[in-house]
């Protein structure tokens, strides 16, 4: 029985990706044209609407968030598709804003009012359906690595341009004992990492969802450990690859279902967020099974204000690929089901800086960036980090470090 129902569900999810992301930009598009000899009526409700949260459209964009439209169908797109077409809107230049940020923000307190009435449009069930239930993260359905990762021809070019250049960490940093750099907070999350693991020469360190192996190489020099970095990501494990010749760090092109081994340490930084709730059992299963007893396991991950969407279309499609943000309860019983939660650490107000600076490397890279992906893409990213500072700073989004031992283990796990 088992066995027929999970090939339905296969089938199911088979059919429907490709079915999705050709019929449902099929029916928006239709929606729009139905929508577009409407644009008076609908630039009369969306400028009062605007109004409301202290935007002027159309104004001469003196007070900072205030909006310029540069396309007369805006109108139609925005009641169309909703917050995603805003978006993609942006990238396609249909308006601009002398400060993204801060327009994000006011649309954040609409979010917070107004959540039940955006639940109500087509759209938000569209993405919901095509990101957060196709569970394309089963077995057998394997996820292809975010385009972004994958990246084009110079992923360490790009990623160097957005990262820290010596550990190139895709992922939030630590802003504490006087880190004011990107760079610095990620040295300093590090740090805490080891300390939290209380890393020991000649311990295995496994780095599930590597990026390009910095958090290995760092651990194996500072800390004398052996460390093993797994990414799905082609281009980053061979980058990876050749970077570590002749140090105590191995990087494998591999997918979480096919790690082997048995480890004292494990981390999982900004990863489980590829991993599809509907795989969470199943994935908490396998680090169970790969951590030695007395083991310790750290991950850093993303958890929602319960009733926040669970992912953004936006940042779905344009940057990572299949993510989905679980809130704390949908972490917590499939994880607790293997290891005992041994501490917490709210990283929300890191969080809010590592999101300042990667603005701030969108703005200073920005002709270097454009050269090598396309204008576009740059675009993309800016409105996708100016919605993870409003998401972060409104406490819709929140990051955590948590620390997990297996059940049997009474030990204290240090906080700093
Ligand atoms: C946001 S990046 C974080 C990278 C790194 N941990 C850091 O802090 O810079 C997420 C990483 O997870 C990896 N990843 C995503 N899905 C995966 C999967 N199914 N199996 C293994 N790695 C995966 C990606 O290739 C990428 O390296």
């Amino acid at each position: 029985m088992d066995l027929i129902l999970s090939t339905v569900e296969d089938l199911f999810v088979t059919v429907s990706v490709p079915l999705y992301d050709t019929i449902i930009p099929i029916l928006r598009k239709i929606r729009f044209f139905i929508l577009l000899p409407f644009t008076p009526i609908l630039k009369l409700i969306t400028d009062h609407a605007f109004a409301q949260i202290g935007v002027k459209i159309d104004s001469d964009m003196k007070s900072h968030p205030d909006m310029v439209i540069l396309d007369n169908r805006f109108y139609a797109r925005l009641w169309s598709d909703q917050v995603f077409g805003l978006e993609e809107m942006y990238v396609e230049e249909w308006w601009k804003t002398e400060n993204i940020e801060l327009l994000y923000d006011k649309i954040m307190t609409v979010f917070d009012k107004y959540r039940w009435f955006l639940k109500l449009h087509i759209a938000h069930w569209e993405g919901r359906f095509r990101w957060g239930w196709l569970n394309t993260g089963r077995a057998g359905h394997n996820f292809k690595a975010a385009e972004e990762y994958e990246l084009r021809e110079s992923p360490v070019e790009y990623f160097k341009l957005l990262t820290d250049k010596e550990h190139i960490q895709h992922s939030c940093g630590y802003y504490a004992n006087g880190a004011s750099t990107y760079s610095a907070a990620h040295v300093e999350k590090l740090k805490l990492i080891a300390s939290k693991l209380e890393l020991k020469a000649g311990m295995t360190l496994l780095d599930v969802g590597c990026g390009f192996g910095g958090l290995a190489k760092f651990m194996a020099d500072r800390y004398g450990v052996t460390a093993e970095g797994v990414t799905i990501c082609e281009s980053m494990s061979k980058v990876a690859q050749n970077h570590y010749i002749g140090s105590k760090v191995t990087i494998k092109h591999q997918h979480w279902r096919e790690m082997e081994g048995k480890f004292d340490r494990i981390t999982i930084i900004e990863m489980l967020e590829h991993v599809g709730k509907q795989n969470y059992d199943e994935f908490f299963r396998k680090i169970e099974s790969l951590l030695k007893p007395g083991g310790r396991v750290l991950l850093q991950h993303y958890a929602v204000d319960p009733g926040t969407p669970h992912f953004t279309e936006f940042g779905c499609k344009y940057q990572f690929g299949q993510v989905y943000f679980p809130d704390f309860a949908e972490f917590v019983s499939p994880c607790s089901r293997y290891f005992r939660i041994a501490n917490v650490q709210d990283f929300s107000l890191d969080a809010e800086r590592c999101a300042h600076h990667f603005i701030d490397m969108i703005q200073d890279n920005w002709a270097e960036l454009e050269a090598l992906v396309g204008l576009k893409v740059v675009r993309a990213l800016r409105a996708t980090y100016a919605e993870a500072l409003a998401t972060v700073k409104a406490r819709a989004v929140m990051i955590y470090q948590t620390v997990l031992v297996r059940k049997d283990d009474r030990t204290r796990v240090p906080v700093q």
